[in-house]
This record gives structure tokens, sequence and C-alpha cells, in this order.
């Protein structure tokens, strides 16, 4: 995967990151004072990862309330949190994508200020179109085969998803479905979405997203949600895509601490 750093945009960094663990520790407490608890999914079948592409016959997951409140901040600034890694997909192969900017943003969003969090990109280009005379006794195309490993070797996804025609980009459905086939590699996996687009900001994808994300057992975080009106004034990115508006830049960093806190919580199960 590609790492964080080699697709930060230098133009928008402002802090350089630390590791100390004291900076980890303190960095969860605030974290923990500024979260709610949600209403999540349990992953307490997380051998179920390897489920077909049958439908089960009864529903896999209850649905519980997290609660927290027996967490004190200082409690949880004694636990030092793991760096999660965020695969991070753009939809849109376009070099100057406004989708791909919102990811880069992501990127330097995490490297600057969010440590636990660190965004690879996960390249989608050279995936063939899904065709499955291309599977051989269970094995794929070496480039499905390898995006398929990162897919699975990630704590957790941030998708930026193009509306095309109402719905979601070709590319982003491909490699959905390509990590689907036989072991479906995004099962139980925590996501958050963002998208830039027309009027309504990409929102139609965002939601064909999450309906493709209950077949695929992807969880994703309900809130905060991010739409982008990509074209409408003032301009939200430069000509090659980086974002320059920074009340946008702080909202996604908003995204990136739910979708933190929420993947946390399910790997507590
Ligand atoms: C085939 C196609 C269909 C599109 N359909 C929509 C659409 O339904 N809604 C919308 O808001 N934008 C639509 N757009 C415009 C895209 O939102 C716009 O091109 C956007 O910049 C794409 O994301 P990108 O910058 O990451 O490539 C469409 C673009 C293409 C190429």
């Amino acid at each position: 995967m590609e790492s964080s750093s080699s697709v930060a945009h230098s133009n928008h960094r402002r802090h350089s990151s630390s590791n100390s663990m004291t900076e980890l520790a303190a960095v969860g407490a605030a974290r923990l004072m500024s979260f709610p608890a949600v209403f999540i999914g349990t992953s307490r079948h997380r051998q179920a990862q390897a489920h077909s592409h049958e439908p089960p016959a009864e529903p896999e997951h209850t649905r519980r309330r997290v609660d927290d409140s027996h967490f004190t901040p200082s409690m949880e600034a004694a636990a030092v949190k793991p760096v999660l890694r965020v695969a991070a997909i753009c939809g849109s192969l376009r070099k100057a994508s406004f989708n791909r900017g919102l990811l880069r943003a992501a990127a330097e969003v995490c490297d600057d200020s969010i440590p636990g969090l660190r965004v690879h990109h996960l390249d989608i280009s050279d995936l063939p179109i899904i065709n499955t005379d291309l599977e051989t006794d269970g094995a794929f195309p070496p480039a499905v085969e390898a995006f398929r490993a990162k897919v699975s070797q990630a704590d957790c996804f941030l998708f930026g998803a193009p509306e095309y025609n109402y719905s979601i980009a070709t590319p982003l459905k491909n490699a959905l479905d390509w990590a689907s086939r036989g072991k479906n590699c995004w099962a139980d996996k925590p996501a958050a979405i963002v998208s830039a687009g027309g009027g309504f900001g990409g929102g139609r994808s965002q939601y064909h997203l999450r309906q493709v994300g209950v077949f695929l057992d992807l969880h994703f975080i309900n809130k905060p949600e991010l739409f982008v009106q990509a074209f409408q004034q003032p301009p939200k990115f430069d000509s090659d895509g980086n974002l320059i508006d920074d009340q946008i830049r702080e909202r996604l960093k908003q995204v990136l601490l739910s979708l933190q806190a929420f993947t946390l919580r399910l790997q507590k199960d």
C-alpha cells in the first residue's frame, strides 16, 4: 500500500506528527470525552469473515448499545491505542480527482493530528473488469490477489465515492466485487465514506455504497456524513484536485475520529 506520507500534499501540513506514548494517551483522553456512545453491530462472529455469497438464513448480528460509562478519561489515557491502518479507496481513476483529493487530505490530517490512524492509499486502477472466467481453481489474477491481500490487512476503510449517474462509480464497484469473491475480504470491518460531486455532493453514491455494504458485511459509521459540493463557489479544490477548504478539512477530521472510535469499539469485542 502506498503510505500516507507518500500521498500527503505538503502545502497543507501544519504540524509534524509525534508518536510519543504520552501524546497518544493524551489524545485518547480528549477523544473519549468528545464522542458520545453510539449504537453499533457487534463483531462476535469474526470467524464468519469467510462467509459465502449465500445470504444467511438468520441475521448474524444482533445490535446492542455499547456503554462506555464505566470508562474514565484517566483509564482511557492509561491504555495506549494501537495505530490503525486505514485503507483509502477512491472510486475515481482521474488524476485530478476531487474524491482522491479528499483521501489525500485525510492522510494529511492523520499524519498531522491523529496519531492513532495511518491512511494508506489502496490503488484500484490496475484491477481488471470483473469476470469470473479469470478465476482459476480459486485463484485470482495477480493484481486482484494483491488487492485482496491489502484489503484483508486493513483495520478499516475510507471510501472516496464519486457519484456516476446517481450511483457508485464503476471502478469502486469493481473493486468491491473482486474482494467479495470466495472469502469475502470486507467482512466485519468498519468503514467511512466521503464524496465530492454535483448538487448532492455524491450523496446517492454514498447511500448505494451503504446498501452494498449490507451484503459485504461492512460496518459504516453513521455520522458525521461528508458530502462536498465540488462545483459550488468558492472553489473547494485546486486544479490538481487538492482540497483547499479548511472547513471541509475540519469536517473530514471529525469523520476520521468517528471512524477511529468505531473501529476501536469493534475490535474490543
Ligand atoms: C459518467 C459520469 C456520471 C456522472 N454522474 C453524476 C451524478 O449522477 N451526480 C453527480 O453529482 N455528478 C455526476 N458526475 C460528475 C462527477 O460528480 C464529477 O465528474 C466528479 O468530479 C467526479 O469525481 P472525481 O473528481 O473524483 O473524478 C458524473 C460524472 C461522470 C464521468
